[in-house]
C-alpha cells in the first residue's frame, strides 16, 4: 500500500486526507492519504523517507513551504520561483518539490470566469502562499499588485522575488479591482479585518484563501454591499487534484459531489 502525508504545524483543520481519500477510494488506488502534525526538527527525517520509498508523496502546508526547500533534490520551476513547496515526491531517483497552489489559484479564477488580466490586485498578507498567489497573478497578466502587511518587511521581501511589486503599509488606503485576503484574519468567525478602506467599496471582487469558515467577515459583509466574493474552496480543490495527478497519474473528478465533501 502507497503513503502520502499532508504535514504542517496545526494540520488539524486540514481537509486533504477527506479529499485525497475520496478520490484513492474513487479510482481503487491502493494507498492512504493521513495528516501528520510536525515540528521542524523532524522535517529532514521524514522527507528522506520519500528516498527510501516508504512515503510516496507529501503535501506541505503552514509554516514548512519554505523551510522543506533545503532538504529537497530537486525543485521545478514553479517551487524555485515562488521558494514554495506544497507537493513532494520521488522524480527519477530525487527527492522532488514542486507548487501546485499556483495552479490551484489561476483554475479557480478560470472556473469563475473572473478575468484578471490588466487589473489591479491588492493583496492583504505576506505569509507561506502569497509568493504563489503573486506568480499566479503574474502568469494571468494583472496590471498591478499591491502588497500590505501588518509586519511590512516581510512584504518587502517579496520584492526579491517579484521586483515590480509595490508595497504599502498595514492599514494604507490603496485602489484595487480585486483584493485578496490571505491573512489568517476570519479563521475565527468572529475576526474582523479592521481596514476601512474595504467598507465602502463596490464593483470590487473580494477573494479570501480561507474555505473553513465558509464565509469569513471580510466576504460577508463585501457580499452584502454587492461586490462579488470567493472564498478559497475552489483553488484548495484544485491544488489537491494536480498532486493527486503527479502522485497517481490520474485526474481526479471535480464535481458537487467533491465541493459538498468539504462542506460536511
Ligand atoms: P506564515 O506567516 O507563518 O506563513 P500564514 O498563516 O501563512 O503564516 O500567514 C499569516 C498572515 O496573516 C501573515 O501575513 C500575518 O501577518 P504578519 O506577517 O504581520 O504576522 C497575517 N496576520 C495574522 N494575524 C494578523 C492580525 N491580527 N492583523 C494583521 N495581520 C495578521
Amino acid at each position: 500500500m502507497k503513503n502520502y502525508f499532508v504535514i504542517g504545524n496545526p494540520i488539524d483543520h486540514s481537509l486533504s486526507p477527506r479529499l485525497h481519500n475520496f478520490w484513492i477510494k474513487k479510482n481503487n488506488i491502493n494507498a492512504v492519504y493521513k495528516k501528520k502534525k510536525l515540528s521542524d526538527d523532524d522535517l529532514e527525517n521524514l522527507i528522506l523517507k520519500i528516498k527510501q520509498k516508504e512515503i510516496d508523496g507529501i503535501n506541505v502546508t503552514v509554516p514548512f513551504k519554505k523551510k522543506v526547500i533545503s532538504y529537497l533534490e530537486n525543485l521545478t520551476d514553479e517551487a524555485k520561483l515562488t521558494e514554495s513547496v506544497n507537493t513532494i515526491f520521488l522524480d527519477n531517483d530525487k527527492i522532488t518539490g514542486h507548487n501546485t497552489d499556483i495552479y490551484g489559484f489561476i483554475s479557480a479564477f478560470k472556473s469563475v470566469k473572473y478575468d484578471i488580466s490588466g487589473k489591479k490586485i491588492l493583496i492583504l498578507g505576506a505569509g507561506g502562499v502569497v509568493s504563489s498567489i503573486i506568480f499566479a497573478l503574474k502568469k494571468l497578466k494583472a496590471k498591478k499588485i499591491i502588497i500590505s502587511n501588518r509586519t511590512r518587511n516581510k512584504a518587502d521581501s517579496l520584492k526579491n522575488l517579484f521586483k515590480d511589486l509595490t508595497v504599502i503599509n498595514w492599514g494604507d488606503i490603496s485602489e484595487f479591482d480585486l483584493v485578496v485576503n490571505a491573512t489568517s484574519i476570519g479563521l475565527k468567525n468572529e475576526e474582523e479585518l479592521n481596514l476601512d478602506f474595504l467598507k465602502n467599496q463596490k464593483d470590487k471582487f473580494f477573494y479570501d484563501v480561507i474555505y473553513n469558515p465558509k464565509e469569513t467577515n471580510f466576504l460577508k459583509s463585501a457580499k452584502k454591499r454587492g461586490n462579488m466574493t470567493e472564498n478559497g474552496k475552489k483553488m484548495f480543490i484544485y491544488q489537491a487534484a494536480a498532486s493527486f495527478k503527479i502522485w497517481h497519474g490520474i485526474e481526479p473528478a471535480i464535481d458537487d459531489e467533491i465541493s459538498e465533501l468539504l462542506d460536511q
